[in-house]
């Protein structure tokens, strides 16, 4: 009895070994900073060109008193996700959950009557594909360890309703919806749960881009379309990335092990499901 209760306690003190796409920035970063504070280790994952940001939120977490390390991959190669994944388990001596966070917005502003092949390719490989090689070498890892685990991606209010000039990203993010629902079904019976998290209006660079796009095609000028949009939210103020990682604290920590293929609004009242 003793010794159950020790190891209980033991277990209880196991950091839990969370891996982050798109973290050197935006929400990823919002999410990061979170997990630390909940007492996770992390590894955090971007771009190569992202060098500068990506060590700068490996050394926040760092100062956090939390263990981290960055490591480097695109997550359009199914490889270099699999890379990373061995990547976490090895520098931080576990592996229990992926967020799959990165995204691209594309080319906001654009109709769909304007996507080109190459549009359609370049968005998808991320946004979806992205997502699926995450999904893949998140669970191979899980079942290879004999573990439980958690997989966690990010979709958006776009996810639930389509917007306008921003098609191909709303198509993107109904598709997480989609693979966040199979997996569920295929993954429970091992022990892994499958959620995703939808944003709404949040103030990071993408929006910029967004902001920027659209404006192109309608005229508004910089900042008025992400105005026109806070606007409509229920609790009058835009997003911010502490109340997107707020909600994947929650997805993370213990209080959702029942909770497995739902892809849950938080957007200050945007959207209603
Ligand atoms: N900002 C919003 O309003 C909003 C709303 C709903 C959903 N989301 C989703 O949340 C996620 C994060 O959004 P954000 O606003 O922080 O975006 P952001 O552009 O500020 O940050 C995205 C990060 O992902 C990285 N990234 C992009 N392509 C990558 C690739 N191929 N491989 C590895 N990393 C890559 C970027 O370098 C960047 O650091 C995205 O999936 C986005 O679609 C954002």
């Amino acid at each position: 009895m003793a010794t159950k209760a020790k190891e209980k306690a033991k277990d209880k003190e196991k950091a839990k070994v969370v891996l982050v796409t798109g973290a050197a920035r935006g929400i990823g970063r919002g999410i990061a900073l979170r997990l630390a504070k909940d007492g996770c280790d992390l590894c955090l994952v971007d771009l190569p060109s992202m060098k500068k940001q990506l060590e700068g939120v490996v050394k926040e977490v760092k100062d956090l008193g939390r263990n981290a390390t960055g490591f480097h991959a695109d997550v359009t190669v199914r490889d270099q996700v699999f890379a990373a994944v061995d990547h976490a388990e090895k520098e931080l001596g576990g592996f229990d959950v992926i967020v799959n966070n990165a995204g691209i917005a594309g080319k906001p502003g654009d109709g769909l009557l304007d996507a080109t092949p190459k549009d359609v390719e370049t968005i998808f490989k991320v946004n979806v594909n992205g997502v699926l090689w995450g999904i893949q070498a998140a669970a191979e890892k899980f079942l290879a360890r004999g573990q439980k685990g958690k997989i966690i991606s990010a979709s958006s209010i776009a996810g639930h309703d389509a917007f306008p000039q921003l098609g191909l990203y709303s198509a993107t993010k109904f598709a997480v919806r989609a693979l966040t629902q199979a997996a569920a079904r295929e993954l429970g019976p091992k022990g892994i749960t499958v959620n995703a998290y939808c944003p709404g209006i949040v103030d990071t660079d993408m929006w910029e881009l967004i902001d920027a796009g659209i404006g192109r095609t309608t005229g508004a000028k910089k900042r008025e379309t992400f105005e026109a949009y806070c606007k409509t939210i229920a609790l009058g103020r835009p997003q911010y990335p502490e109340d997107v990682a707020a909600y994947v604290s929650f997805l993370v920590g213990p209080d959702s092990d029942y909770m497995t293929g739902q892809a849950v609004l938080i957007d200050g009242g945007m959207v209603y499901r």
